[in-house]
This record gives structure tokens, sequence and C-alpha cells, in this order.
């Protein structure tokens, strides 16, 4: 195997000196009915006497992970203290749109944003993170994200390890590169591998049955993950919750964003270690993190180095000794339910950073179009197709997927579960079924390349969600923005929670057709008796805030 090349490799030179191994963190785990989040600068040592300037979340580095329930409705208050604005998803849950936290969902320096929703997701490993328009790749390096974990009554029925912090824990997997003052550098690489923020780490192990969350929360490097021995662990669960059963590997490969939980069984090996790689030879030269210097370069690319060593110690009282059979019962959307179905080709040819232009159907991020319209309650099938010259780890927020098939074959066991993202190497496709059940009311979903610099750099579309039916998206009690009557036929009135001094209405492909300019006020009235039927975005701004909703003419 690749092991020769490891070991001078895995910091940055200049903190190579002080290199003694470290406990692996393990954030703080909250079971509540509100959360109270305070993202906020800080001055962390992530190496012993250098300072690093970060933003956490209720800390340092890295936020809280959070237990949610499903079935519950969870509330949040998300305190922005930092001197930009931020924004916070709830990457992999089924939330309405107004709850997403995506680009258009901005909170202020000094605001705090209440959210609520109830939990639909089945048990499994979220994560949240900001979303801010521009300023995601920055604001998760800095260390803005935490993982949300939910419970329900089939994952608790099953003979699993889940006592946090004991024999089932929060892996987060980034890769960062310090500046010689000790800073962050901004950028798709970093040469040091960070496990919960922790440079270098060991992690204590029960020998029994441990299960491992695993995250890829890196910006731009895919992971080749698996041990140092060779030894098998088993897949329980993907992004969105438990699998039909578990499924043995030697490797897995984790693109950004994505989650795999897996159990490892260390039944009888106390006093025992062992190694936790990434095996960055074994990457294609299309994939971040492989050694394709067109793509920047960095000391981990295209070598194998540890990620995480594991120091076996004493069984505890009641520990789980076997691995099940099975798991939950895992159904698809069914293919013949799908009422359409759409191409998403990614084009483009660049780098792994922020030089990476790319494409998604030709277009790219503008806040001001929505680039699909998707009928509430509908399935469909979205065919994403990759022909730029490097692999895309695409993501939809509103729901998960399910992965119908990859290049015409049917997915690997691993990937049967459900979804959220799919990583597409160059010259691959894939054809997702998703089902769209929460309403977007005015606050577009996002999808995206989940490459945070692609992100950034608008490799990201938007769509919303609509009920046809009974359609009053502006209607919402608790909506900043409402319009009635939705549909309308001539006269809409528009009233906003702040004055606004504009008032614009735009096409779903960004052509704007109405444009209101007047004194500071509540309200205006538009008049749409000549526009084509249709769904409209509407835009009011002023004094620096702006308010969206959909309006439907009929
Ligand atoms: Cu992890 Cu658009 O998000
Ligand atoms: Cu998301
Ligand atoms: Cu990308």
């Amino acid at each position: 195997m690749h092991r020769f090349l490891v070991i001078a490799l895995i910091v940055a030179p200049s903190f190579a000196a002080a290199q003694a191994l470290n406990p692996m963190a393990i954030p703080p785990a909250l079971d509540l009915d509100t959360f109270d989040l305070t993202v906020d600068e800080h001055v962390h040592q992530f190496y012993p006497g250098i300072n690093t300037n970060t933003y956490g979340v209720n800390g340092p580095y890295l936020g809280p992970t959070l237990i949610l329930h499903q079935g519950d409705t969870a509330h949040f208050r998300i305190h922005n203290e930092l001197a930009q604005v931020t924004s916070m998803h709830w990457h992999g849950l089924a939330v309405p749109g107004e709850m997403d936290g995506g680009p258009p969902r901005e909170v202020e320096p000094g605001e705090t944003w209440e959210v609520k929703y109830k939990v639909k997701n089945p048990a499994g490993t979220y994560w949240y993170h900001p979303h801010p328009h521009m300023l995601t790749a920055f604001q998760a390096t800095q260390g803005v994200a935490g993982m949300l974990l939910v419970k329900d009554a089939a994952e608790a029925a099953i003979d699993l390890p889940r006592t946090y912090g004991i024999d089932d824990f929060p892996v987060v997997v980034q890769d960062r590169r310090f500046l010689p003052g000790g800073n962050f550098f901004l950028g798709p690489y970093g040469d040091s591998v960070l496990v919960n923020g922790t440079p270098r780490p060991f992690l204590e192990c029960p020998a029994q049955v441990v299960r491992l969350r695993l995250l890829n929360g890196s910006n731009s490097r895919i992971y080749a993950l698996g041990f140092e021995d060779g030894r098998q662990f088993r897949m329980i669960a993907g992004d969105g919750g438990l699998l039909s059963a578990p499924v043995a590997m030697q490797r897995l490969w984790l693109g950004n964003g994505e989650r795999a939980e897996v159990l490892l069984d260390l039944t009888g090996m106390e006093g025992d270690s062992l190694l936790l790689m990434s095996y960055g030879s074994e990457l294609p030269v299309t994939v971040p993190g492989s050694n394709n210097m067109m793509m920047e370069s960095s000391i981990l690319n295209g070598v194998d180095f540890p990620v995480l060593r594991i120091r076996v110690g004493a069984p505890t009282a009641d520990p789980v000794t076997a691995i099940p059979n099975a798991l939950v019962p895992v159904i698809p959307y069914d293919e013949g339910s799908a009422v359409r179905t759409r191409t998403k080709l990614l084009t483009g040819t660049g780098m792994v950073g922020s030089m990476g232009m790319f494409f998604i159907n030709g277009v790219q991020f503008d806040m001001d179009v929505v680039n699909d319209t998707v009928l509430l309650g509908s399935t469909e099938i979205w065919n994403i197709q990759n022909f730029s010259n490097m692999a895309h780890p695409m993501h939809i927020h509103g729901g998960s997927f399910f992965i119908l098939d990859r290049d015409g074959q049917s997915p690997p066991a691993w990937e049967r579960g459900a979804k959220d993202v799919v990583l597409l190497d160059a010259g691959s496709s894939a054809r997702v079924i998703m089902r769209f059940d929460e309403p977007t009311n005015g606050w577009p979903f996002m999808y995206h390349c989940h490459n945070l610099m692609h992100e950034d750099n608008m490799m990201m579309l938007q769509y919303i969600v609509t009920d046809v039916t009974t359609s009053a998206p502006g209607m919402q009690a608790d909506q900043p923005l409402r319009v009635f009557p939705s549909p309308a036929v001539s006269l809409i009135s528009i009233r906003a929670e702040q004055p606004f001094r504009q008032a614009e209405l735009f096409t779903l492909q960004g052509c704007r057709v109405r444009n209101w300019e007047g004194v500071a006020s509540k309200e205006a009235a538009m008049d749409l008796s000549d526009l084509p039927a249709g769904a409209y975005l509407l835009r009011v701004s002023g004094n620096g805030h702006t308010a969206r909703t959909t309006v439907i003419r009929e």
C-alpha cells in the first residue's frame, strides 16, 4: 500500500516542531427545545503558542452538536455577533424555505434570527453551517459549523451504539492551511487535517462496537477513507439516515458536505490501536485532493495521510458487541411517480479554488433569478451530468433524494439510502429522484456544488416550490412581505414590515417587468393586468433591507 509517503506530511512545516498527538475534541451535545447559537469571533490555539483568529458557534471553533427529535418542533435563536452578515442553514433537513437559511436569509451583525421548524427527517447525521452570499467558504473556514443529530423511534429500536462521546462519536474532517502568523488561509486546500478542530487527533474508543459519524466539512478536498490495516468497517447510514442493512467496506469516498455513519467492531482489541487514513493517492486526477497540479497544490494532495488514530481502551459496562444484520426499510421514491425530468448540465473548466468558473445549465447564481419552479408535493427526476473538467459534490436543499442510477448503473449499496449530496466525477452523470414537500414561501431553495470555493463562485442556482391549488405564497402570517390577492388578475397590494422605497417584479427568468419607486412606505400597489399568467418574484428594498416573495398572476 502507500503508507511510506505519509508521516512527515501532516502539518505545515512551520508548525512541525510540536507534534504530540492531541485528544480529539468532542463538541458538547445539547438536547434542548430551544437552542441559542451565538456566532462570534474568537482566538484559538490549534497549535500551542500559535494564535489563530476564528469564528465559532458558542465557542472558539465549530459549534455544539444539536440533538433533534423527529416529530418535535425545534427552536433556534441565531445571534450574529460578527461584524459581517451571516446566515444559518440546516443542511439536509426538510424545512420550509423561510427557515432554510440560504443566502437571501441574511442575519445582520447584532441581529438575532428566530427559527422554528418541525423535525421531519429520519434519524441521522445532518449539519448546520452559514450560507451567506459569497461568504460561505470564508465563514466555514473560520469555524462556523456543527452537527445535527436527529433521533427517531425506528433507530432507537435497533441495538446500535448511541452514547454520545462514549461509543458514538462526531468526526468532522476538515483540512486547513495556517499562514505563518497563525491565521487561516482561505483556499481550497489545507495542509493540516483537523478532526472536530483537533490537529493530529487520537480518540480513545472502548473495545466494542463503536459508531463514527463522519462528515466531510472541508472546502474542496475529497477523502478516500479507510483503515491502514485494511480492516473492514460497516456503513450504516448515509446523508439522510439509515441504510436498509450495514454495508461492509474498506474504502469510503466522502465528498464535501456528505455524511456517513460507520460501525467499527473493536471487540477484544483492548490495548491495540488503529489508524483511519485518507488514501489521496487513489483519487483520479479529476478529483480535488488528487495530485493534479492544475488544481492548485497542497502537500496533502495525491498522498495518503492519517486522519484519526484510534486507541482501544476497556469496554464499557453495557457494550454493543454485535453489528445488526438489518436496519430499517428504505423505500426510495418510485420512478413511475415522477411527473417531470429536469436535466442539469455542469460545465466549465477551471481550478478547484476561486479561479474555477463553473456553470449549471450555462448560467451562474443570481439572487434575483429563480431558475426552477417545482410544484409542492410533486416528485421529479433530476438528471445531473458533469461535462466539466473535475468532480463536483452536488447538493440540493429542501429535502433528500435517492440516486436512481449513476451512469446508467444502479448505485452501490452504500448510496441506496436517502442522500442530499451526490459526488459526480468528470464525465459522469446521475439521475436522482426527489419529492418536494417543503414550500418555499418566497424564500427560494438552493442547489449547488458543495465545493465551497465553487459555491461562492456562483456554481449555484435556486428554485421555488409553489402550491398551485391554494397558492397564496405571500400570505403566510410570519412573512415579512405580504401580497394580496394572490393569485391576482389585476391590482395587487404589497405590505411589508419595514418601509421600502422600491418594489420590483421579475419573471422567473430574471427579467424585470415592473419597477415601482417612491417615498418610503410600508405599502404600495401594482397593476398586473397586462402581464401573462404565471409566477413572478417580487422584491422590495429600502434602507439596506430587502424582502422577497412570489406572486401568482392568474
Ligand atoms: Cu451545506 Cu447549500 O449547503
Ligand atoms: Cu444544504
Ligand atoms: Cu464544484
